[in-house]
């Protein structure tokens, strides 16, 4: 499994040291916590230009898809959990991409049954219908105050005039020089002379400034309807990718109740299928509810913490899917009785082998890059939304005239039962291709609420998303402030493989020694995650903010 958000641990110490300390003010503040300041700072504009925390949401995207360009865009997708203040309402806009009609289940199989090496990451195949648009459009004109010209207007003047090149990115960049060469504006935009852009030198994508200047003017029906879907099926086709205008008429993003559950006092609200982010980490709390953490010894309680990721990633393995096409049973995953159930097999003293847990029938999977952002306006709305194109840059192709990659997020289906995908992660036939389907999900946006006030919270990550949410829900329990939640060391298990990851300086040795005692497979990693949390106090008022020091990106309060 490739490092999905690159950082030695000198990196993550390094970054940890210099890392702003988290942000604190009185009641009826605003706070924004995303991958990148200048995304952070086009929220704020529009916050003080009158918008409320919906504006925003639709500000930072838009500005995010620009100056973090491996991490979402137009042609991708997300969710978007909001609570709208005036009434108390919770809901999920469903932005995630879906299968195009002539996608079939075994499109990235060869003749004898095998996967075809990159074809569900690397081609225009590997496409899905994009959402976050129709995402944006539905953000903005149910739920915000403003129009799309003005919360568009940051991104496209980031867009038209540029920002400074930085390291993460360029490397990123780096990574993905053979897809992005293949179309010539992408070239031009990334490596102007054949050389890529220095750090510090200004990127102007002008293409890009276009589309969203259009996307502003005429609205969300061009970019499904009009020109540019016209302009969108030309280009995939010819790249040999099978995106129709039916397709693209076709998609709607869709509103969703969230799932909800309860751990210690606090309820949990999150993102429903199809992503399975919300029913996992509902799971999770609901096994680790039988418990009590903070009276165990240290490594008991990363042991529990471990077993239960093991059987909410296997659950999400073998149940979830899109709840249009297969049902997933959502109420008994998040049944505390059924988390009493899977209680039963863990031992204290001893790991549970994957093996042993009944198996998953078939293989599905799951994360590299992608990007979450928390905002709460003074009103008290609020937004957790966590938009991706897959893998870094998507597939990384570019179609020419527009400025906008394609996402790779066909991977995220079960492309073959037992394969895993980029993220290693395994699935079955809930997940698997059919055509106008959505894949499955590990984003996470969620709020965390408790005596305590509450926390809004997500992070990008593939695999690794719902454990980390799953690790920050129990340190906002637990009294934790978002500075110290963003920068706990992380530990994950996945179900398959069956290893548990861990930060370096998650474990001490002893923990390590003890754990593999207890029989687990442990494999140090680099650092990962880009966590941006949002805190209000109940008690003080306060609002406190913080964005993960293993990023580059802020956390405001306004
Ligand atoms: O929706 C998903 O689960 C993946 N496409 C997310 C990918 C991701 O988070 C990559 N992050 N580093």
């Amino acid at each position: 499994m490739k490092s999905p958000c690159a950082g030695l641990l000198l990196a993550l110490l390094l970054a940890a040291a210099v890392a702003t300390p988290a942000a604190e003010h009185a009641p009826g503040a605003s706070a924004i916590a995303s991958a990148h300041p200048l995304a952070s700072e086009a929220g704020n504009e529009i916050l003080r230009a009158g918008g409320n925390a919906f504006d925003a949401a639709v500000a930072v995207s838009a500005a995010l898809m620009v100056v973090e360009p491996s991490g979402s865009g137009l042609l991708g997708g997300g969710m978007f959990l909001l609570h709208r203040a005036s009434d108390g309402r919770n809901v999920v806009i469903d932005a995630r991409e879906v299968a195009p009609r002539q996608a079939s289940r075994d499109m990235f199989l060869d003749a004898a049954g095998n996967p075809v090496r990159g074809a569900s990451t690397n081609t225009a195949l590997a496409a899905g219908i994009p959402g976050e648009a129709a995402g944006l459009a539905l953000l903005q004109s149910r739920y915000g105050k403003l129009k799309l010209a003005q919360t568009l207007a940051p991104a496209i003047r980031l867009a038209r005039d540029g920002f400074d090149m930085y390291p993460r990115l360029q490397a990123g960049v780096g990574g993905k020089k053979a897809q992005l060469m293949q179309s010539a504006q992408a070239a031009a935009i990334w490596f102007p002379g054949g050389q890529p852009v220095p750090v510090g030198a200004r990127v102007r994508q002008p293409q890009l400034a276009q589309t969203l200047a259009i996307l502003a003017k005429e609205g969300v029906e061009t970019f499904y309807k009009g020109a540019i879907a016209k302009q969108l099926v030309d280009a995939v086709q010819k790249m040999g990718g099978i995106w129709t205008l039916e397709d693209l008429a076709a998609y709607r993003a869709i509103e969703r109740e969230p799932v909800v559950g309860r751990y210690r006092g606090a309820t949990i609200i999150s993102a429903p299928p199809p992503t399975s982010g919300g029913v996992a980490l509902i799971e999770a709390l609901n096994v680790l509810s039988g418990y009590d953490l903070n009276k165990v010894d240290g490594v008991t309680r990363k042991h529990l913490i471990i077993e239960a990721m093991r059987r909410m990633h296997r659950d999400r393995a073998v149940y979830l899917g899109d709840p249009a096409f297969t049902a997933v049973p959502v109420q008994r995953l998040t049944d505390p009785d059924y988390a009493a159930g899977l209680r039963t097999s863990i031992r204290l003293d001893r790991a549970t082998p994957s093996a042993a847990l009944e198996s998953a029938p078939e293989a599905a999977n799951a994360g590299t890059n992608t990007t979450h952002f928390s905002i709460l306006d003074k009103d008290g709305n609020r937004v957790a939304a966590t938009i991706t194109l897959n893998a870094g840059f998507g597939s990384g192709l570019m179609i020419d005239g527009t400025g906008m990659l394609l996402n790779n997020e066909m991977d995220d289906f079960s492309i073959k039962p037992g394969v895993p995908n980029i993220y290693g992660l395994v699935g079955a036939s809930a997940n698997a291709i059919e055509p106008g389907k959505r894949m499955l999900s590990s984003i996470t946006p969620t709020f965390v609420e408790s005596p305590r006030g509450y926390m809004i919270v997500g992070s990008p990550g593939g695999s690794l998303i719902i454990g980390m949410v799953l690790l920050a829900t129990l340190d906002f329990v637990d009294g934790r402030s978002a500075q110290e939640i963003v920068a706990a060391p992380r530990i994950h298990h996945q179900y398959e493989p069956d290893t548990l990851t861990y930060e370096v300086a998650a474990l001490t040795a002893d923990e390590v020694a003890e754990l593999k005692r207890r029989g687990h497979d442990l494999r140090a990693r680099d650092s990962w995650g880009n966590l941006q949390v949002v805190i209000y106090d109940a008690a003080t008022g306060k609002v406190s903010s913080a964005s993960d020091p293993r990023g580059v990106g802020t956390a405001g309060l306004y």
